[in-house]
């Protein structure tokens, strides 16, 4: 069996920058990945297909335009020639958030293969898939705190950030990546900031707010109650939403935020650690 964690990422700034010819956007945002997320696992004696569990599996389907089996073909055709193989799918993400989900698991697939086969985690070749895959994979499989430049897949690792007590909330409202990237004002409002990458979170911002909430207002609500909350460092929306996270001083501050948001609204909402690596299991199967 290989097991790989697909954590999820966040983007701690997300500046759009302009229109590209080819319907994309030059970006420039900052990567960073939780210490929870989905699970794929291979178990190279099963029977072939996509099986899919946990709390969202539901929200997806297993045929074959899932980024997973799009990944494993992408890898038996540039990297490893070889059979399908069984794929386990445990999907504890929402679908569709701004989270990274559908990449993420992409880039564990990779990863998974690239283990099963023996090719080395920084071939080129496993980067190509990713780039072919989407615009946020290639981040996912490099797993690191990162700034991302082009469509996201020109990646610059980052240190120093530290570990902080992050909280994750989505209303269960779906949005359409293109659909927010479509309302984009066309407006560029500069750069990320050099240097320490919390600072430069902070002093930054994510374009795709404004564009967000016109679609899904109930984003608004949310940034303004984790805002609101005792001890918070940083509350912003993730990638084209509806998922926003906050960052917090203390694990505590964490837990009275979590606790409050629950007792009011019926979100999904999750307590976790900023700065988890691929390689790191998730906490449940650290525990097991
Ligand atoms: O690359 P990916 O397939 O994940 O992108 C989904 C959609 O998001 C694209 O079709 C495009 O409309 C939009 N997008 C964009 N600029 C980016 C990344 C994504 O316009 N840098």
């Amino acid at each position: 069996m290989i097991v790989e964690a697909a954590p999820a990422k966040l983007n701690l700034a997300l500046h759009v920058r302009a229109r590209r010819a080819d319907g994309y956007h030059e970006l420039e945002t900052l990567f960073a990945f939780v210490a929870d997320g989905d699970v794929v696992t291979i178990d190279p004696t099963g029977a072939p297909g996509l099986t899919l569990t946990g709390p969202f599996a539901a929200g997806l389907s297993g045929e074959g335009d899932n980024l997973v089996l799009r990944a494993e073909r992408l890898f038996r055709a540039r990297v490893v020639d070889g059979r399908p193989m069984a794929i386990l799918l445990d999907k504890r993400l929402p679908v569709a958030s701004g989270i990274g989900g559908g990449s993420a698991d992409a880039a564990a697939t990779l990863r998974a293969l690239a283990r099963l086969e023996g090719v080395a985690i920084d071939d080129p070749r496993l980067f190509g898939c990713a780039e072919a895959l989407g615009s946020d994979v290639p981040a996912c499989l490099l797993g690191k705190t990162a700034l991302g430049r082009g469509r996201g897949e020109l990646l610059l690792p980052l240190d120093g950030l530290a570990a902080l007590p992050a909280l994750l909330i989505n209303p269960g409202v779906a949005v359409s990546t293109a659909a927010v990237f479509a309302r984009w004002d066309g407006i560029d409002r500069g750069p990320i900031g050099q240097g320490d990458p919390l600072a430069a979170a902070l002093a930054g911002r994510n374009d795709l707010e404004p564009p967000a909430l016109a679609l899904a207002p109930v984003i608004a609500e949310i940034l303004a109650l984790l805002a609101a909350q005792p001890g918070v460092r940083l509350a912003r929306m993730s990638g084209s939403g509806a998922t926003c996270f906050a960052l917090f001083d203390t694990a505590d501050q964490r837990a009275a935020a979590a606790a409050r948001v629950r007792a009011a609204h019926p979100w999904w909402c999750l307590e976790t650690v900023l700065a988890g690596q691929p390689g790191v299991p998730c906490r449940d199967q650290a525990a097991a």
